[in-house]
């Protein structure tokens, strides 16, 4: 049996909390009046909850859920949309708020479906990417840190709904 437990911090608390507070501020710089952040379930709940609180101004904010994974640490490549928004995007400054953007499945289909609904500017930030398991080349604007092909846990991300509240983020597996 793999030890699926986190063993090792790939980027501390402290860490975290520098990278954030400069994304904000450059959303922030790029979009100072209207800001609309989508963020997406549940992952990213902490990235966002700590995003704009180094935001000044008005930013509203909206939620969706997609499952892209199963229980496992592999994709299916199928992404169903939960839950969808609550309001409108028309005319809107949209950045989507990921947790991590791996294969660029859920990014991509996310992106599809709300550039279809006439947002003003739709960009997107994610906390981590993992380049090197791309499927597509899906464009992300704010990137908190670029990571080796390692399953990661804590700040939101969960392995199998564990894990959500570790502060850092660690990694589980090899
Ligand atoms: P993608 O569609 O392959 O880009 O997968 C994106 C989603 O898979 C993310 O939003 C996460 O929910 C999940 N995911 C991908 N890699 C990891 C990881 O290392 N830890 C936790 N969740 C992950
Ligand atoms: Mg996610």
């Amino acid at each position: 049996m793999p030890d699926l437990r986190p063993h090792e911090v790939l980027i501390s608390a402290d860490q975290i909390q520098r990278r954030v507070r400069e994304l904000a501020h450059e959303i922030r710089r790029d979009f100072p009046d209207g800001l609309h952040l989508v963020a997406v379930l549940k992952g990213a709940f902490i990235f966002l909850s700590d995003l704009i609180r180094h935001m000044n101004g008005e930013v509203s904010l909206d939620f969706m859920a997609v499952s892209s994974y199963a229980k496992g640490t592999t994709t299916s490549g199928e992404v169903r949309l939960l839950k969808d928004l609550d309001t409108t995007l028309e005319g809107k400054n949209v950045v989507i708020v990921e947790d991590i953007v791996d294969t660029g499945l859920t990014l991509m289909y996310l992106q599809e479906i709300l550039r279809a609904r006439g947002p003003k500017a739709l960009r997107t930030a994610c906390l981590l990417s993992k380049p090197s398991r791309r499927a597509i080349d899906v464009k992300i604007e704010y990137i908190g840190f670029t990571i080796e092909d390692r399953f990661v846990v804590g700040y939101g991300l969960d392995y199998a709904e564990q894990y959500r509240n570790l502060p850092h983020i660690a990694v589980v597996g090899s």
